[in-house]
């Protein structure tokens, strides 16, 4: 079966690691001197689909792409594109994965039906961000920098403040907590209260007060109030949303002295956040984004060679 990572179902706490560790390993070989230049043949192209706005994640697979030897074949809209004339999403890929690129990557709305999709192609399929559903690599890169700091992830608290109810971080975390034995909780308004992760919640932590939940925390992560995907305008966004649940140097002081802050970005500043907590020791809001390039070239290596099988 050709293994693609849409979500974390086939995974086991072993693989996750071995993907941990090679990308802390990759980052130890940034500094040799040389270490980007080592893939001079171009292995093959990968294709990018981004049918949604990204940079992090895009930028982050053109570069693990570029150190993997791969050549990124980039589709970064609908303009441009046959989509343009009405051609499905699905055909886009059977006619592009006619030209035999080693993988797919894709972001995309709620609405598109990539595991359908996924199962009539030969080609593997990674999830760069799927609507609300989720976005493993983001949790993969997430779980990289905390277990870079701790050298531990079991039953670690791990805690999310905002709109998880549009979050497919919350939504990947969900499932690799579960693998990983860290811990959940949430702080939110609650109109961003679960909705149809409901189900899925069993032992995460709720919480009314951000500072309970700090309090509770060995990790924080804040999320943007996602405005794209709410079907109205909500009472719980601007001011009221930072004056309740807005993490601030006042706030930060509660989270302890090894906790960890976390933002996937990006980032509405004033609102979930405050620009100061940038320099806040605790945070490692670039070093996710420096993480990334480094789980996502092994993600690419993995799903080429067959490893996560
Ligand atoms: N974290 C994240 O997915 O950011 P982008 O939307 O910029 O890719």
């Amino acid at each position: 079966m050709i293994q693609s990572l849409l979500d974390f179902q086939n995974l086991n706490p072993d693989q996750i690691f071995s993907l941990i560790n090679s990308a802390l390993e990759l980052k130890k070989q940034q500094s040799r001197i040389g270490r980007f230049l080592e893939n001079r043949t171009i292995i093959g192209t990968g294709a990018l689909l981004f049918f949604e706005p990204s940079t992090r994640t895009r930028f982050s697979f053109e570069t693990a792409c570029v150190r993997a030897g791969v050549a990124p074949l980039i589709m970064d809209s609908l303009a441009g594109s046959s989509l343009e004339k009405g051609e499905s999403i699905e055909d886009t890929m059977l006619n592009l994965e006619a030209m035999r690129p080693l993988f797919f990557v894709v972001r995309c709305t709620d609405q598109t039906e990539l595991r359908e999709i996924t199962e009539k192609l030969k080609t593997p399929v990674i999830n760069a961000g799927w609507g609300k559903k989720g976005h493993p690599t983001q949790a993969l890169l997430d779980v990289t920098t905390l277990f870079e700091r701790w050298g531990e992830l079991k039953n670690k608290n791990v805690l999310f403040v905002g709109d998880v109810k549009h979050s497919r971080v919350f939504s990947s975390h969900l499932e690799l907590s579960k693998i990983m034995g860290y811990k959940l909780g949430y702080c939110a308004p609650s109109e961003f209260g679960l909705g149809e992760f409901e189900s899925l919640t069993a032992g995460v932590k709720s919480f009314d007060q951000i500072r309970h939940a700090l309090d509770w925390a060995d990790a924080v992560i804040t999320l943007r109030v996602q405005k794209e995907r709410h079907d109205s305008i909500s009472a719980a966004s601007g001011e009221d949303y930072r004056h309740r649940y807005g993490l601030n140097l006042e706030r930060a002081k509660l989270l302890k002295p090894s906790g960890v802050i976390l933002h996937p970005g990006p980032i509405n500043y004033g609102v979930e956040i405050e620009k100061d907590l940038l320099k806040d020791s605790r945070s490692v809001i670039l070093q996710l984004v420096e993480n990334g390039v480094f789980i996502r070239e092994v993600v690419i290596k993995s799903v080429i060679s067959g490893d996560l099988k």
